[in-house]
């Protein structure tokens, strides 16, 4: 064909030279200042650091040096530091399976001189002579130690000069991409830049909390962490609130071991700028990981909410590959089910602990689930509107040994509730004196006692630090879910006959679901009969949601199976479905509560599974303490 005749002559294949090759690394290393950043602070780091100050000018594009105390670099090594593929770090495939420190490509460097100017200073510690070249410690004063500090550039033909530097090394960059003006283009403004520098040095920080570090930036220090422990060093990054609405988190099994905090779902974030993994003090992005930690969090948060953790994940470096990606913020872990499990198990676990301990098991050793799920309705029955207001300490003292029997009620606990009671129960107006004094028994269940309802919503109770102020709709929800989701795993859903069945008008395709699925409907609690073409009674409901309108759940049963199908609704719409049952079936606000009823929610609440929040990540709960309300009115100033 005569086209190819006009085809230019292919180039001949030939060598690149090492400045190019070096440029086209740094295309992947160093897509901006932040990783020039990472890869300075790791190096620090991996030379066993105890301090190390970050300087940044115009985000980091014009300058960023490193200063740190650590083992230095010999004077016939730094040439070599600036090289490819020349490291300090590993030396066989050996090492590179099982590697500990941050660096072992032994380019980092080299990609830097490639798109910037760069300068190493550095003076070799005096214990550390043996890492030079075979062990000559040339120019060492005699005691091993270097004399003197040396800088060399990175620049073909530099050769060290003298410098004068106490200890350490000082790495510096300037003017990224000076000599790649098109890659120049694709940076962001000073201010997003330094922000990404600024959130580099934090990561790295979050996982060493051993390393004092001083940021700053045109001059100005911006963060400053001194030398601390792990739990400090979150407050000091993560913020103190985030502290406080977490959980520590500290578990091993076999060679994994995990650690750190889990914000509880309040702590919810609209983006997921709040997650720092760590695997062996490297952060990394892993999807196995990040999808552990949000089924961990499923149950917990609304779908469009991220949780907030901080956790550090050790394992056997030889059981992990480092080495998939050119920053190395990706791992692959061998055995990836065990890992998935063990974190995903270990959060879970966490997040879901009641507030109180777990009861001991009961004699026949049948646990507390099964006690409360066959409990006779010591809660709402819908029709026990009229005494709610009127039970009296009698009352209370008849129903304890039920408490008890719920391994919820220790004696000295109910005492102190029928003293707290009594007094409460003095006439309206008398000295307030008649109260027990506040600083309350340490035996006080940790939600306390209730106190009153107030405007229907909220559950007044005292406990030991002061005032609890409970939901009560969006708690029994979480305790009906949690109660729902227990009960058909155990195929042990109790289901309650209606007196008198409740017939409500429905269409004709309801009708004919209520037939077509009535084997499944029965397995979720419920049996509907038809009574005409268009009617429908409800006969029977799961006993967790007598106190729903049968009519109202009825219709929701019917419509959730009919939009997603039988097995949809028994698999995963599961939990959608059993929630918006349980939502359904919890007590409506301006329903009034006896104060015996109230104390029993609070009981459930302490025993309940992640009790502390509703299912859609709202808190059930809050205290004021005695602290906080002292402080509110001015007390002991
Ligand atoms: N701040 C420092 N203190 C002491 N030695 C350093 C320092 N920075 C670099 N080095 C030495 O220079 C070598 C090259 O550093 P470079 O970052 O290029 O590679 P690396 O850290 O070995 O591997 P990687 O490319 O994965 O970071 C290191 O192996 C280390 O011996
Ligand atoms: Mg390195």
């Amino acid at each position: 064909m005569p086209a190819t005749a006009a085809t230019p002559p292919r180039p001949p294949i030939q060598l690149l030279p090492d400045l190019l090759i070096s440029q086209i690394a740094a295309g992947e290393v160093v897509d901006r200042p932040a990783s020039v950043l990472k890869e300075l602070l790791e190096n620090a780091l991996d030379a066993g650091s105890s301090t190390i100050q970050i300087q940044l000018e115009e985000g980091g594009v014009k300058l960023i040096r490193v200063s740190d105390d650590g083992a230095g670099i010999a004077r016939e090594q730094l040439a070599l530091a600036l090289t490819r593929h020349a490291t300090s770090k590993i030396a066989s495939l050996d090492d590179l399976e099982r590697v500990g420190t941050l660096g072992f490509r032994g380019e980092a460097l080299a990609s830097i001189a490639g798109v910037a100017r760069l300068t190493l200073t550095s003076r070799q510690r005096a214990d550390s002579g043996h890492r030079a070249a075979g062990g000559e410690t040339s120019e060492s004063g005699g005691s091993g130690g270097t004399a003197h500090a040396w800088r060399l550039a990175g620049e073909p033909g530099a050769s060290p000069e003298p410098a004068a530097l106490l200890a350490g090394s000082v790495v510096e960059m300037r003017d990224l991409y000076y000599n790649t003006p098109a890659r120049r283009k694709f940076l962001k403004s000073d201010s997003t830049e330094f922000a990404h520098c600024a959130e580099a040095v934090k990561r790295i920080a979050l996982a060493h909390p051993e390393v004092a570090f001083t940021l700053a930036h045109n001059d100005r220090v911006s963060l400053h962490l001194a030398r601390s422990d792990a739990q400090r060093r979150a407050g000091a990054i993560l913020g103190d609130g985030f502290l406080a609405e977490s959980r520590p988190l500290e578990v091993s099994a076999g060679p994994l071991r995990i650690s750190g905090y889990c914000a509880l779902p309040a702590y919810s974030r609209a983006r997921a700028d709040g997650q720092y993994c760590y695997v062996n003090g490297r952060f990394v992005r892993d999807k196995l990981l990040a999808h552990a930690l949000r089924a961990a969090y499923q149950d917990l948060l609304h779908g469009s909410r991220y949780p907030a953790y901080c956790l550090f994940l050790e394992i056997d470096p030889a059981t992990v590959d480092v080495n998939v990606h050119p920053q190395k913020t990706e791992v692959r872990f061998r055995d990836s089910r065990a890992v998935h499990q063990f974190v995903f198990h270990a959060v879970q676990r966490l997040l879901s602990t009641p507030l109180a301990t777990a009861p001991a098991p009961t004699a026949d050793g049948t646990g507390l689930a099964q006690a409360l799920n066959g409990s006779p309705a010591y809660w709402p029955d819908g029709g026990a509107g009229s005494s709610t207001t009127s039970a009296d300490a009698a009352a209370f003292a008849a129903r304890v040994p039920y408490q008890c029997s719920l391994g919820v009620g220790e004696p000295s606990s109910s005492g102190a509730y029928l003293a707290f009671i009594d007094a409460a129960r003095a006439p309206a107006g008398g000295p307030p004196a008649t109260l027990p004094s506040p600083p309350a028994d340490p035996d006080l269940p940790p939600l306390g006692y209730a106190l009153a309802q107030l405007h229907g919503v909220y559950i007044l109770a005292q406990n030991s630090q002061g005032l609890v102020v409970v939901d009560m709709h969006a708690a029994h929800e979480r305790i009906l879910y949690e109660k729902l989701k227990g009960a058909l795993d155990e195929q042990q859903l109790a289901t309650q006959a209606l007196l008198i069945p409740a017939v409500f008008s429905a269409e004709a395709i309801d009708v004919a679901a209520a037939e077509e699925y009535a084997e499944t409907l029965q397995k979720l609690g419920f049996e509907l009969a038809p009574m005409g073409p268009r009617q429908l009674a409800v006969r029977r409901v799961p006993a967790l949601l007598q106190a729903a309108d049968p009519a109202a759940l009825a219709r929701a049963v019917l419509g959730e199976l009919r939009e997603h199908g039988v097995s949809q609704v028994l698999t995963a719409r599961r939990n959608d479905f059993l929630a918006s049952m349980a939502c359904q079936g919890a007590v409506r606000a301006r329903r009034l509560l006896s104060v015996a009823e109230m104390n029993a929610l609070l009981r459930q609440m302490e025993e309940t599974e992640r009790a502390d929040h509703c299912n859609h990540g709202r808190p059930t709960w809050t205290q004021l303490t005695m602290a906080e309300l002292d402080r509110h009115f001015l007390r002991g100033r």
